[in-house]
């Protein structure tokens, strides 16, 4: 599938989801109305419990809202069964998660190439890509080795390179950096943006670290749920 040409990329209008704790109902995402285009590098920040995994879980179409739509390359997610949303997931969107969440019994190359296995790619085609992406991300040199033998800042390598496997339109990172010291969270965000620009890929990243918004093209804050501001930076 083809991005339409000259439209958004991902385009929320009027998303909206509560969850039930009980008897009460947590706004977690209220008429969040929002935009991203292709090759896009943006922020997502808010503090703790502002909505940002939320939306971000709905943008992703890893959750279905309550009120609103989202729309990717101008299909209506709303209209999707759940298999459909599964593979646009797996074909257009790369994920990457605050705790790296790699196949620990797989090595480096082997987690690189797992989703391109999931599309159906062949053996020979997996892992030319997958070491491909591992010399993109720096890590040529262990691509044998298994998550627990590499470091924190390394693992996400290996995330980030899983996520663009199948050469997505846009990755979602959500606190890609927050455990990562402030050194390695840097080369992280250095990373990411050289991807970006390097292969066009977009990035919409969750944060409520100030260095790592600063690196941001655009910035989008949420208070409570709702869009505080969102501006180029
Ligand atoms: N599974 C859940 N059940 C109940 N409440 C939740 C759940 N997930 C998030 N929330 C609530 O929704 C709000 C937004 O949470 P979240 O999207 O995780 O924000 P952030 O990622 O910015 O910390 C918070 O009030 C949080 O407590
Ligand atoms: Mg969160």
């Amino acid at each position: 599938m083809t991005a339409a040409t000259g439209g958004p990329l991902v385009e929320a209008r009027g998303l909206s989801r509560s969850y039930r704790l009980g008897e009460s109902v947590v706004p977690a995402v209220r008429d969040v109305s929002l935009s991203i285009a292709p090759g896009e590098f943006v922020a997502l920040r808010g503090p703790s419990g502002s909505g940002k995994t939320t939306l971000l879980n709905l943008l992703g179409l890893l959750d279905r809202p309550d009120e609103g739509t989202v729309r990717v390359e101008g299909r209506d997610g709303e209209a999707l069964t759940e298999e459909e949303r599964s593979d646009l997931r797996r074909d257009r969107f790369g994920f990457v998660f605050q705790t790296f969440n790699l196949i620990p019994v797989l090595s480096a190359e082997e987690n690189v190439a797992y989703p391109m296995a999931l599309a159906g790619a062949s053996a020979a085609r997996r892992q030319e890509r997958a070491r491909e992406l591992l010399a993109a991300v720096g890590l040529s040199v262990k691509l044998a080795v298994r998550p627990d033998l590499l470091s924190g800042g390394q693992r996400q390598r290996v995330a980030i390179a899983r996520a663009l496997a199948n050469a997505p339109s846009i990755v979602f990172a959500d606190e890609p950096t927050a455990n990562l010291d402030s050194h390695t969270a840097e080369e992280i965000l250095d990373l990411m943006r050289r991807l970006n620009a390097e292969r066009g890929v977009a990035f919409l990243f969750a944060t409520h670290d100030a260095l790592v918004v600063s690196r941001a093209r655009r910035v989008v804050t949420l208070h409570d749920g709702a869009i505080a501001s969102d501006a180029a930076s």
